[in-house]
Formats: structure tokens, C-alpha cells, sequence
């Protein structure tokens, strides 16, 4: 693989430039590198049936700012597609609109768990009925909320975002008490709009992120970096890809996920990092990768613990790495990927399997052989866009052709995936 490649726009940043976009007190917010991904296409949509103003032109999207207080309830249930952060980020911002909605999605969405939300937005005084934990959700909004301290039970950069949302529109400071640190693009993007937003650290380790309300977002434009769970899938291709050279430009590096490109390194992998700069307060760079492997340092083979949060998009990935490396890779205190999309676990655990490698299941994680010669094989997607990627990457380095059954799901996140893949493959 090689050349230069532009990654699509951070989805994750992407979702909540459009959703605090919204929020801004009167004016407009212009979104450069808005995400392509059918994930943030579903929260402009929500936005729109709520009666925001949006106009998404090629990459750049103009959100006109509504302020904390939505235009209008939707006329009809909000379709959230297979958007689990649409879904539960705009719970926190209905919880405190004063009138009913419903969120919805998709059959992988509405078998995804909900009560993570549900239990803080009950608390801080929404009422919110759900059929056993699941969307559809409808939330009875409630001005203003009461402020919260809350300790989510899972590491969730969701569910603490929609804590700190539905903080916008309480009447007092709102906390959100992490165990274990999650992506703080929320935090980033609130403190950019002009809300102060405190993170403190407890005696124990534990980290609080809190904010005031009521609160003022200030309309102001954004950039948002190339997406570093997008790249992720390039950097493995080109780190397993003999001869590879190949640099993806305006990548974001924000910390709380950027520990990724520490850890191809531990496994071995060429990765540099170049130009790095600030951005809409969030830090991107250039990442080159080569295609060469090290071994892997001492100890690095074992993926476990604090770590899981920050690379928890990227498992599927690293478990095709894992097959070749020597000594394979295991990866525990994943249990979170069994309620994702799919259950990334199993899904991969088959594909892998059906291309030869050995994998063992645990309730959180799995354990892949390495390193293991690969054989094409037909791989099933399970209709979840990392999975059809993480399978095209594992099937680029097996011997022979591979099928992936439901491969357009990428369009969920990265609808030119096989496009650039295609143009980065040196034939
Ligand atoms: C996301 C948080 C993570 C991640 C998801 C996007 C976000 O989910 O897996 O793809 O944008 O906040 P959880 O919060 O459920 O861990």
C-alpha cells in the first residue's frame, strides 16, 4: 500500500459538532470534513425533524443554532439507524426539551442496551419508558433537570455525554465520575463553544468531569479531523503488506484514543507520527506506517484493562493483526464489544476462524494463534461496518480470494472504504 490518503472525518466529533451546532445560541456553525458515514447522517436527520436548520454541502455542513431549547417536538419517531451515539447522545438533549419523543433504529440498535442512559436521565427528573431496557425510547423532557453526580457502571464516552447534555439544560453542576477515562470530545467541543467544563481528578484516581448550567454555547465553526478508527484499518493493511509505505494525512490524535498508535507499536508495527497541530482544540497529525513488523515488546501481546476504552473501536482490527503475530494476541475486559453493532467478539472469533486462524472465546475477549498462514474464505459481515472491515484487511493478507456477505455495511461510518483501499493497493 501506498501513497497519501485523507481519512473521512472523525465520527465520533462529527456527531457532536452537529449535535452542540444545534445547541448554539443563535447563529450559524459551519462543520468543514462533516463525516460521510450514514451514522452521523442519521443525527442530521434527527436535527432536522426537531427543526434545525441544516445544509450539508459535500463535506462542510451549516447548522443554524436553535439554542438549548429544541424548535419543535418530531412529528413522528426519531430514526437513529444503526447509531448507537445518535441515539444516545440525543436522549441527553431530549431529556431536557419540554415536550415527548421517541428514538428509535434499527433492528441492531434497538437490541443494543439502553438503561445506561435511562438510568441517569430518570434520575436527573426525565421520564423515559422502554420495553426492557431497549429502544424505542420515549422520553417525557422535563425543564429544568436536576443536576447529578453520576458514576456510569460502564466505561462509556456515550453515556457520559449524555449525562453532561442533559447537564446543560439542569439548574446546577452536573458530574460525571470515570473509573476509567473515556474520549473527551464532548468536553473538547463544549469548552471550544465557550462552556466551562472542569475536569478534576479524586484522591482514589477517579476522573470527574462536570459543568454548570444554565449554560451558553456560543456559535462558532469547527474542523474536524480524518477519523482515527478509519485509519486504523489502513494502518494494519499497510503494517501487514510487505513494501508498504503509506501516509494518511490530518489524522486525530486526541489522547484518549490515540493510545492505539502506542500499541501497534508494542505489536511491532513501523508508525510515525508528523505535524502534529491543533484543531477545533483537538490535536491531528500524519501518521506514515511501513510495512514491516518487529517483534512485539515483552508483555505486549496481552490487551487488557484501562486500555480496552481507549481502543475499543479498534479490537476487531488488532485481533487481525494478532493472527501474525508471534504469539498471537489476547485481549480481555472487552465485554463491551459483545453490545456493540454486532457482537464483535463472536463475529470476529467466526471470520478469523473461517480463515484459518485458532480462537478462543472468553465472555470478555478472545485469544487469536499467531502467527497463522491465511486461506480466502467467505466471511460474513454480520452487519457491522467494522467487522466488513476488519474482515477485508484479514482477507487482503490471506492467500487466495475471500468473500465478505453484507460488505456495503461500511457505508455506516466509511462509505469510501473499498475505494481507497483499492487506490492505496499497489498492483
Ligand atoms: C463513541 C463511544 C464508544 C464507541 C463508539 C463511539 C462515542 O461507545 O464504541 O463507536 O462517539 O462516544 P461507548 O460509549 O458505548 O463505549
Amino acid at each position: 500500500m501506498r501513497g497519501r490518503l485523507l481519512m473521512p472525518g472523525d465520527k465520533s466529533i462529527s456527531h457532536r459538532a452537529a449535535l452542540l451546532g444545534a445547541l448554539a445560541d443563535g447563529g450559524r456553525v459551519r462543520v468543514e470534513n462533516f463525516s460521510p458515514s450514514a451514522d452521523c447522517a442519521s443525527t442530521l436527520a434527527c436535527l432536522r425533524q426537531l427543526g434545525v436548520s441544516v445544509m450539508h454541502r459535500a463535506a462542510a455542513v451549516e447548522i443554524t443554532g436553535a439554542g438549548l431549547r429544541l424548535p419543535r417536538p418530531p412529528a413522528t419517531p426519531l430514526d437513529c439507524g444503526n447509531s448507537g451515539t445518535t441515539l444516545r447522545l440525543l436522549a441527553g438533549v431530549l431529556a431536557g426539551q419540554n415536550f415527548t419523543s421517541t428514538l428509535t433504529g434499527d433492528d441492531s440498535l434497538r437490541a443494543r442496551p439502553m438503561r445506561r442512559v435511562i438510568e441517569p436521565l430518570t434520575r436527573m427528573g426525565a421520564h423515559v419508558e422502554a420495553h426492557d431496557g431497549r429502544a424505542p425510547l420515549v422520553i417525557k423532557g422535563q425543564r429544568p433537570l436536576a443536576p447529578i453526580s453520576y458514576t456510569p457502571p460502564v466505561a462509556s464516552a456515550q453515556v457520559k455525554s449524555c449525562v453532561l447534555l442533559a447537564g446543560l439544560n439542569a439548574d446546577g453542576r452536573t458530574a460525571v465520575v470515570e473509573q476509567t477515562p473515556t474520549r473527551d470530545h464532548t468536553e473538547r467541543l463544549l469548552r471550544w463553544l465557550g462552556v466551562e467544563v472542569e475536569t478534576t481528578e479524586t484522591a482514589d484516581g477517579a476522573h470527574v468531569v462536570s459543568l454548570a448550567a444554565p449554560a451558553r454555547l456560543a456559535a462558532r465553526d469547527c474542523v474536524v479531523p480524518g477519523d482515527l478508527s478509519a485509519a486504523a484499518f489502513f494502518l494494519v493493511a499497510a503494517a501487514l503488506l510487505p513494501d508498504s509505505d503509506l501516509t494518511l494525512a490530518g489524522v486525530g490524535l486526541n489522547p484518549t484514543r490515540a493510545q492505539l498508535v502506542a500499541t501497534l507499536r508494542a505489536l511491532g508495527a513501523d508508525v510515525q507520527v508528523a505535524d502534529v497541530r491543533e484543531q477545533t482544540n483537538e490535536p491531528a497529525g500524519d501518521l506514515r506506517v511501513r510495512g514491516s513488523l518487529r517483534p512485539a515488546a515483552a508483555g505486549a501481546n496481552v490487551l487488557g484493562g484501562p486500555l480496552i476504552a481507549a481502543l475499543i473501536d479498534e479490537l476487531p482490527i488488532l485481533c487481525v493483526l494478532g493472527t501474525q503475530l508471534e504469539g498471537g494476541l489476547t485481549i480481555r475486559d472487552a465485554g463491551e464489544l459483545r453490545v456493540k453493532e454486532t457482537d464483535r467478539i463472536r463475529a470476529m472469533a467466526a471470520n478469523l476462524r473461517a480463515l484459518g486462524a485458532e480462537v478462543e472465546e472468553y465472555e470478555d475477549g478472545l485469544s487469536v494463534n499467531g502467527p497463522v498462514a491465511l486461506r480466502g474464505a467467505r466471511l460474513d459481515a454480520h452487519g457491522d461496518h467494522r467487522i466488513a472491515m476488519a474482515s477485508a484487511v484479514a482477507a487482503l493478507v490471506a492467500a487466495g480470494d475471500s468473500e465478505i456477505v453484507g460488505a456495503d455495511c461500511v457505508a455506516v461510518s466509511f462509505p469510501d472504504f473499498f475505494a481507497l483501499l483499492e487506490a492505496a493497493l499497489e498492483r
